[in-house]
């Protein structure tokens, strides 16, 4: 495996390969990572994985700053799994203030959008400039972060970007709270605590399945059992899964989307409901 930090290095590596599957992250890797990049093998030849924390998608008094770092014991998961680590710095990727971004969908203002105003257009304008340098094939990224996904899809496409764009499944911990950089935040209390958000986005995704297309009244009763043990609820949503938009009744493909605060940790977490196939269950 080999470490590579400039933009240069990394093209000139790349210039012989005949297909690069590539998983964008901001290290601090953990299983859910890693299945990402194993499912990014059965892609293409040469894997390149790219560790940088993108100062562009973080608001002003967002987390930038304490984000964990952990390179070398990323790099010692990698090993075996990846061809090639990209760790660029800052300077390297934007070695003047960037002024060229890219504008997003309404999508990208709404669910987290609203709560992190300009965090999907940091997100889309790195990616594509890291789509650049790697030039990939293909490309995985997690449905743990499911808006960040369409947004990168919806990208991809109306930017004519050739590069297929592979989802991954999320990765949970035994009590199935999803795996997340963010959950090494947590303290031991919130830890325990932290999987009443998925119990929520699970009771909803029941009552959907039995019948129950209140969406609204699932929504506000997650919200209130959250408030009630202490958590700060930036939203629980549900939505159509294909375009995102507010759930209407008698679609079949939904998913159910909340971003909440645990002391200061913010959690996101999401669950699919394909009423067809979770019917037949
Ligand atoms: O999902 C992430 O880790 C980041 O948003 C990404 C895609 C690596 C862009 O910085």
């Amino acid at each position: 495996m080999q470490i590579i930090s400039t933009t240069q290095a990394l093209r000139d590596r790349l210039k012989t390969e005949p297909s690069v599957a590539f998983v964008p992250t901001m290290g601090n890797l953990h299983q859910g990572h890693l299945a990402l990049i194993r499912q990014a093998r059965e892609q293409g030849r040469c894997v390149v994985v790219s560790i940088f924390v993108n100062p562009l998608q973080f608001g002003p008094n967002e987390d930038f700053a304490n984000y964990p770092r952990t390179f070398e014991q990323d790099c010692a998961k990698l090993a075996g799994l990846a061809d090639v680590v990209f760790a660029p710095m800052v300077a390297d990727l934007y070695p003047e203030p960037q002024q060229v971004f890219i504008d997003l969908p309404p999508v990208a203002a709404e669910l987290c959008g609203t709560f992190r105003p300009g965090h999907f257009r940091g997100v889309a304008t790195v990616v594509l400039k890291l789509f650049n340098i790697v030039q990939p094939q293909a490309a995985v990224f997690g449905k743990k972060d499911y808006q960040q996904l369409h947004v990168i899809r919806a990208m991809v496409r109306q930017l004519n970007l050739p590069v297929e764009i592979v989802a991954g499944e999320t990765l949970r911990a035994g009590d199935n709270l999803a795996l997340s950089s963010r959950n090494a935040y947590l303290t031991a209390e919130d830890r325990t605590e932290a999987v009443r958000l998925y119990w929520n986005l699970a009771l909803i995704r029941e009552s959907i399945i039995a019948g129950n297309s209140d969406f609204s009244a699932l929504e506000c009763a997650a919200i209130a059992d959250l408030e009630a043990h202490g958590w700060r609820v930036d939203y629980v949503s549900v939505r159509a899964a294909e375009s995102l938009a507010p759930a209407k009744i008698g679609e079949m493909n939904l998913v159910v989307l909340a971003a909440a605060w645990l002391g200061k940790t913010r959690l996101i977490d999401n669950l699919e409901i394909c009423l067809n196939a979770d019917k037949g269950l």
